[in-house]
């Protein structure tokens, strides 16, 4: 029997959008529920997308370390060194699992109730689940807020098998249970170039197959170009400008049909294991928004207004299932900042300063506009670069590879773009979105103090090559 309880919010979701929406919810005195169909809370993010890779990548870096870099040290390895994979998988999943549990401890604290099962939407202010352990639960409440995320966009001509270990996705690449001798990844995207580094650095013969002419298409150019150099450099092959036309599962790996994306001739291409990632789509159908009338646009997005409203005012959305970057920290934002505007605060996102990063070796980090994008709107602006090998720290530590980009208007020196490749890009990344946010020119940050030595010198050094000239290059 359906049993009845009344609540302020109801999310529907437990990502990092949906269950940081939720503790907030909480904090501000709304009594919170949060549903989850997966069985651990943090989503796509902590279960199966973010953490788990960043764990991989952290595991392989030191393997590929101990490989190639100790040597440079003056550090020799008498004996080889080898991957433990079951290990090193134990690793990343002890950390997922510490992690899930640390959100439902914080859910208790918040006094949060964490719901299992599947949630519909059945009306203004009626959430229906199906509950994971049996049975079905209606929960009554003021406000719903949808965090369902997304899922990975299909490709039909190279159809997914996680269990079978052929072809897979970013969640059947976490899981692989031996080192590929080859792997083809297919999208020369974020997911692509994260996994098909670990793999590599683990040993597989990595080929990257992008559609389009160049990897990262929401990159600066000069960067983005950059970035396919260094992966080139460390062995990942590419072939862009390139459509997988058909694809056959055999016994010890898959047959790739590909073609020239202009047309052109076939070939064939063998690789024991294929990963797809060719990008994620919003996951809002079979919910119970079309009932509700509510609007989804042509990528499947929950139309919002600036309120994170849809056209049924007490039915909020954020995150991946709505218009923006899919990525966990802007979900967070959106979530804290949409359960603030429920409850009549100034809630605040701030989307020319979310921060994107690619945490291969080195890094790649950007935040506001490329280069491109200013030419195309108009805008004049300067422009300062700082490479890493005049970067005292950087020489000392032997990480040479990268630079810093930073573009500031013309006029008033306003920083309007931030691009780093480096191999701590992404932590540095937080001082120049720090510094939009504030609406600082370059040249506040060049008068700053930087520690030295240390890498965010060169990000001081960026800034003054924007507002006059860099002293070490
Ligand atoms: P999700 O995390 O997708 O969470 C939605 C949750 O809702 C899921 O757990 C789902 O089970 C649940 N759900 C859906 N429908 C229902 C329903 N009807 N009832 C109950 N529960 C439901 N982003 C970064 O910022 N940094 C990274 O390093 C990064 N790495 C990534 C690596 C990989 C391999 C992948 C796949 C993604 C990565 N992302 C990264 C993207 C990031 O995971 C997403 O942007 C983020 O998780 C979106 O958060 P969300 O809360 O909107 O949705
Ligand atoms: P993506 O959008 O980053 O990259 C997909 C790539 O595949 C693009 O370069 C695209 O041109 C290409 N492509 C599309 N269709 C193709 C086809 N048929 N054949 C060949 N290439 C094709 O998507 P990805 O890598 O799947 O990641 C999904 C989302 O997850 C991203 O939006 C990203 O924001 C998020 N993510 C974020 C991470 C991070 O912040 N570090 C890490 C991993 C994922």
């Amino acid at each position: 029997a359906a049993a009845a309880s009344s609540y302020d919010l109801v999310v529907v979701g437990g990502g990092p959008g949906g269950y940081v929406a939720a503790i907030k919810g909480a904090q501000l005195g709304m009594k919170t529920a949060c549903v989850e169909v997966r069985g651990a809370l943090g989503g796509t993010c902590l279960n199966v997308g973010c953490i788990p890779s960043k764990a991989l990548l952290h595991s392989s870096h030191l393997f590929e370390q101990a490989n190639h870099d100790f040597k440079k040290h003056g550090i020799k390895i008498n004996g080889s060194v080898e991957v433990d994979l079951k290990t090193m998988m134990g690793g990343k999943d002890k950390a997922v699992r510490q992690l899930t549990g640390g959100i439902e401890y914080l859910f208790k604290k918040n006094g949060v109730d964490y719901v299992k099962g599947f949630g519909k939407v059945a009306g203004p202010h009626n959430v229906h689940v199906k509950l994971n352990a049996g049975g079905e639960s209606d929960l009554e409440t003021k406000n719903i807020l949808i965090a369902t995320g997304s899922e990975v966009t299909p490709l039909p001509t190279c159809p997914v098998d996680n269990e079978k270990g052929r072809i897979v996705d970013s969640t059947g690449a976490l899981v692989l249970k031996t080192v590929p001798k080859s792997m083809a990844v297919i999208g020369g995207g974020v997911i692509g170039l994260e996994m098909g580094s670990v793999w590599r650095r683990l040993g597989s013969k990595v080929t990257v197959i992008e559609f389009l002419d160049r990897i990262c298409p929401s990159l600066d150019q000069e960067v983005g170009q950059a970035f396919q150099k260094i992966l080139a450099k460390q062995g990942i092959q590419f072939k862009l400008g390139t459509k997988v036309v058909g694809s056959t599962v055999k016994e010890d790996g898959v047959s790739l049909s590909l073609e020239p994306a202009a047309g052109g001739a076939a070939e064939n291409f063998d690789a024991e294991v294929v990963l797809v990632a060719i990008g994620r789509r919003p996951f809002t159908r079979n919910i119970g928004l079309e009932e509700q009338g509510i609007a989804l646009d042509k990528a499947g997005r929950v139309t919002v207004d600036a309120h994170f409203r849809t056209s049924v005012p007490s039915i909020h959305a954020i995150g991946d299932a709505i218009v923006g970057p899919m990525l966990a920290h802007k979900a967070e934002e959106e979530g804290i900042a949409a359960v603030e505007m429920m409850q009549g605060l100034a809630g605040h996102v701030n989307y020319d300063a979310v921060p994107g990063v690619i945490y291969t070796h080195p890094e790649v980090a950007a935040a506001g506009k490329t280069e491109e994008e200013l030419k195309a709107m108009g805008v004049e602006y300067n422009k300062g670069t700082f490479p890493f090998s005049a970067n005292s720290r950087a020489r000392a530590v032997g990480e040479a590879d990268g630079l810093v980009k930073i573009l500031s208007d013309k006029t008033t020196d306003r920083i309007l773009g931030i691009h780093i490749i480096g191999s701590n890009a992404g932590e540095m990344i937080a001082e120049g979105v720090l510094g939009m946010e504030y609406g600082a020119s370059s040249e506040d940050i060049a008068r700053t103090c930087h520690a030295h030595p240390t890498l965010s010198e060169a990000f001081k050094e960026a800034c003054m090559a924007t507002s006059s000239k860099a002293i070490h290059f």
